[in-house]
């Protein structure tokens, strides 16, 4: 048996007297979550040497349980455990129960279970990463987001379960805590209240969780996740959470329990990770230490803002100073160090999506006062409501000769790909980097996108995007070697439970050009 130590978590803050209630295990589709690791197995990504291992214990189901037992091997067959211990379980974590395991081996698949209350869990897969130093040949990756349990089929889950991959890169919303986009398609049973406290935002993750396809891909890999707004509250900000901090530490609490994620400092969700000089993973928080929203939005509830000089003042921030510095840092440091592929796990859009450009020669001529990139956009709550830290973030990129980068994206509800340039406006400036919007899980595309789109496949957007669809759900799937990258959409009807994922358009990019070639399928 390898050394090894093993730490538990309650999830985050203090729980007070939130307890497992007699409604908490009651989902809409009613009765509670069966057997006693109904939720199944999870585990998270987190270093050479240590894996994350996550279940939760009904606890209602197992009356007296205060321990679980758990076991880590390395074949799959579970013939020779490696390491093992027991950990408690209460009801300050709903149950939830999350070891960190270390001693073990670099780069390699192990295999774990857990036992309680003479019951056996599923079997969960976790990796470790490879060894600094190290040169791996390939690297498979998954990125999803936004899964709107009403509004669809986990068809997207069931084939991420079947890939070959080191890890699930998750970009936010994995639960949507408020009945909004249930308007906009409902085909599933779910809270139609909002969830605003502890209890609330948990039975979101017993009733996401409590999917099948699912609960297989937590099973199958190890997942790298962020969040985006709907783990707390729609669109919201720093300014938020500072005038509702119960409700901001409830949310965070919540999500802390369900995902296999180690703590690092506090509520911080900011990370990076890194296979040996093949690629560095940096995943941002996007969200709580954000500006305030700003931008008036001319198409009401539809969204839809003019740009502003506001929204492009100098040091309006999104990552917030530290990530900020801690992300440029990031980046040329890979650089220096010999990574060949820069991954930025990056919850919202980059790109700008600006559905008419005023930034024209005509259009200056007859106003001078005009801001820079002047239009309509989409909204604001993505980059492009940051135009001077997203022009920081992109000058870096040129700046430092930082090569080989690219953004996976959540958020949008849509597929997507642009090439990033350091000045959208100015034909001359030098692509950098390359985004990729992977679409969503199972959550409709927006009103807005619908109405503008008129049908089309593609926005008549300036500058204009290398692909879109906004009709189809599904996710991203990523191929690393030292020498090429390549990311594949694979797009399905989520509001078909049987649908199943077909690709649907292919990137190809060679070391040093930042522009892929695509192949639509
Ligand atoms: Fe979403």
């Amino acid at each position: 048996m390898l050394g090894r130590r093993q730490f538990l978590v309650a999830g985050g803050a203090a729980v007070g007297a939130a307890a497992l209630g007699a409604t908490s295990a009651c989902s809409p589709a009613g009765g509670p979550v069966p057997g006693v690791f109904g939720l199944g197995v999870a585990s998270g990504l987190h270093s050479p040497t240590e894996v994350v291992l996550w279940t939760r214990v009904e606890l209602a189901n197992a009356p007296g349980t205060t321990t679980v037992d758990w076991e880590l091997c390395d074949t799959a067959s579970l013939d020779h455990v490696v390491a093992s211990g027991t950990a408690p379980v209460s009801a300050a974590s709903d149950g939830c129960v999350k070891v960190l395991v270390d001693g073990l081996d670099p780069d390699r698949s192990y295999w774990f279970r857990f036992r309680s209350a003479g019951t056996t869990s599923t079997v969960g897969r976790a990796r470790t990463l490879p060894a600094a130093g190290s040169s791996p040949t390939s690297l498979r990756l998954a990125f999803a987001a936004c899964q709107s349990y009403a509004s669809g089929f986990y068809g997207a889950w069931r084939d991420i379960a079947a890939q070959d991959l080191d890890a699930v890169l998750f970009l936010g919303d994995y639960i949507y805590e408020s009945f909004p986009i249930q308007l906009q398609r409902r085909l599933r049973d779910e809270y139609l209240e909002d969830a605003d406290t502890l209890e609330r935002y948990r039975q979101r993750y017993r009733l996401y969780r409590s999917d099948p396809d699912l609960q297989a891909a937590h099973a199958a890999h190890p997942i790298v996740p962020t969040w985006d707004d709907h783990e707390v509250a729609n669109d919201h900000d720093r300014a938020f959470l500072a005038e509702f901090p119960e409700r901001g530490a409830a949310a965070h609490q919540a999500w802390f329990e369900y995902m296999p994620v180690w703590p690092i400092d506090g509520s911080r969700v900011f990370r990076d990770l890194r296979w040996g000089d093949l690629a560095q993973l940096f995943v941002l928080d996007c969200r709580q230490y954000r500006d305030e929203h700003l931008g008036t939005a001319l198409l009401g509830l539809l969204g839809g803002t003019v740009m502003s000089d506001d929204l492009q003042a100098v040091g309006r921030t999104m990552l917030g100073a530290p990530q900020r510095q801690w992300l440029l840092d990031g980046l040329a440091s890979a650089q220096q160090t010999g990574v060949r592929w820069k991954l930025v796990g990056n919850p919202v859009m980059i790109a700008p999506v600006r559905l008419v450009d005023m930034d024209t020669p005509e259009m200056r001529a007859l106003d001078l006062s005009l801001p820079r990139h002047a239009g309509l956009y989409l909204g604001t709550d993505s980059w492009d409501g940051f135009g001077w830290e997203r022009d920081l973030v992109l000058g870096h990129l040129r700046d430092h000769s930082i090569t080989d980068v690219a953004f996976l994206t959540g958020d949008q509800h849509t597929f997507m790909a642009a090439s990033l340039s350091t000045d959208f406006d100015d034909p001359a400036a030098p692509t950098v980097a390359y985004e990729y919007t992977g679409g969503s899980i199972s959550s409709p595309c927006g009103i807005t996108e619908e109405l503008l789109s008129g049908g089309l496949e593609r926005y008549s957007t300036s500058p204009p995007f290398d692909f879109m669809d906004i009709h189809r759900n599904g996710y991203g799937l990523v191929e690393l070697t030292p020498d090429a990258m390549s990311v594949t959409f694979r797009a399905l009807d989520a509001t078909s439970p049987a649908a199943t994922p077909v690709p649907s358009v292919r990137f190809d990019t060679l070391v040093g050009d930042p522009q892929p070639q695509v192949t639509r399928y």
